[in-house]
């Protein structure tokens, strides 16, 4: 229903008859919630590889492909494009540019989506289990999880990272920081991604990469102050986003250029929200329940899933 009618009705109000209404919706999307919540929680071991190849080929591969190298059916027709997993090169991590992801990053990313781009969030489709047995599966695509030993200290940001509340002054300081720091080369004095080095500015892959635009407000990796934290302190590996965790070493400097970032964004109606509705998740749901039943079996068409998950000993 329209935002206006929503108004009008409230304007004109029987508030007893409003007052129903809204709860009977509130009761409404408590129920969807605990059934999305009981949906998902099915009894689980612990996470395994086949477990996850048999989830990555119901929900993934349509985009990411089978192999992970990007080409799934409708992978050509996504922009941007999806990753491809065979690079072992990813954006959203706590850890140092060129290192690779923790588990808990992929997961981060597979649980909340990357929203603005066709990466959906499998809240509620996929258990917190079956996204780690995702992780562990997403793990084989690169050979680079094979050869390389993660180690604590990859990860870069602080354990007890506490977000400073934004004040005009925390504000204007950020806006300084910005203009200092270069910001604004890519992403636009006014923070709209028209910066001199967006016309040109391309991904590793050779795509073409859209510098962001910080008055859209909707951000891939997250809009909380600790997201957009950690996405200019790690860097996007791959995208042409640097790391400032080396020229950026206060913390109170970090906290003023998030405030001033956050602080470009435009308010977005409540109509918005609804025509994001993600109609997309019921054939999804479908398509899970069908995995899940299917018993793990070999699948001549791609790689066979190791027997058992590598050893690791880097905590997680
Ligand atoms: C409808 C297409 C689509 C589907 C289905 C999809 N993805 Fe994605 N995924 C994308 C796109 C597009 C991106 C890149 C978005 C960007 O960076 O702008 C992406 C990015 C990612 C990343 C980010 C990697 C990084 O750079 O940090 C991960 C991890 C990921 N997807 C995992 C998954 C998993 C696991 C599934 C299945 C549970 C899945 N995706 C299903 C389209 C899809
Ligand atoms: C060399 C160009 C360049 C510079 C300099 C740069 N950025 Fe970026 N930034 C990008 C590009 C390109 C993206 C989009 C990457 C993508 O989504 O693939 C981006 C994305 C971001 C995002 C992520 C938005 C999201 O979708 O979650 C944040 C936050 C950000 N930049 C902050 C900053 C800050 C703060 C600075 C300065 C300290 C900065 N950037 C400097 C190119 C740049």
């Amino acid at each position: 229903m329209p935002t206006k009618y929503w108004c009008k009705s409230m304007a004109s109000s029987n508030h007893t008859r409003l007052v129903a209404v809204l709860g009977g919706c509130l009761l409404g999307l408590a129920a969807c919630s605990a059934t999305a919540i009981w949906h998902s929680d099915q009894p689980s071991a612990p996470p395994d590889v086949a477990t996850g190849r048999r989830l990555y080929l119901a929900s993934c591969a349509g985009c990411h492909g089978v192999r992970g190298d990007a080409t799934g059916e409708i992978a050509a027709s996504v922009f941007p494009p999806p990753r491809d997993f065979t690079r072992g090169e990813f954006r959203f991590r706590s850890t140092a540019s060129g290192t690779l992801p923790t588990r808990a990053d992929l997961a981060r990313t597979i649980d909340l989506g990357l929203p603005g781009s066709a990466m959906p969030s499998w809240r509620g489709l996929l258990s917190d289990n079956e996204i780690a047995s995702i992780v562990l599966f997403v793990e084989t695509l690169s050979p680079r999880f094979a050869q390389e030993q993660r180690q604590p200290e990859d990860v870069i940001l602080p354990a007890d990272l506490s977000p400073v509340a934004a004040t005009p002054e925390l504000v204007t300081r950020g806006r300084d920081l910005y203009v200092k720091m270069g910001c604004g080369e890519c992403h636009g004095a006014e923070g709209r991604g028209d910066g001199k080095a967006a016309a040109t500015s391309r991904n590793s892959d050779g795509t073409v990469s859209h510098v962001f635009d910080f008055t859209y407000g909707v951000y891939k990796a997250g809009d909380a102050p600790i997201d957009v934290y950690r996405t200019f302190v790690t860097g996007l590996d791959g995208a042409p986003m640097p790391a400032f965790d080396q020229s950026l070493p206060e913390e109170a400097d970090r906290w003023a250029l998030v405030a001033y970032v956050l602080s470009l964004g435009r308010a977005r109606g409540l109509t918005y929200y609804f025509s994001e509705r993600p109609t997309w998740r019921d054939p999804m749901a479908a398509n899970l329940e069908a995995a899940r039943k299917t018993p793990a079996q070999p699948d001549a068409t791609t790689t066979p899933a190791p027997e058992s998950t590598p050893p690791r000993d880097d905590g997680w």
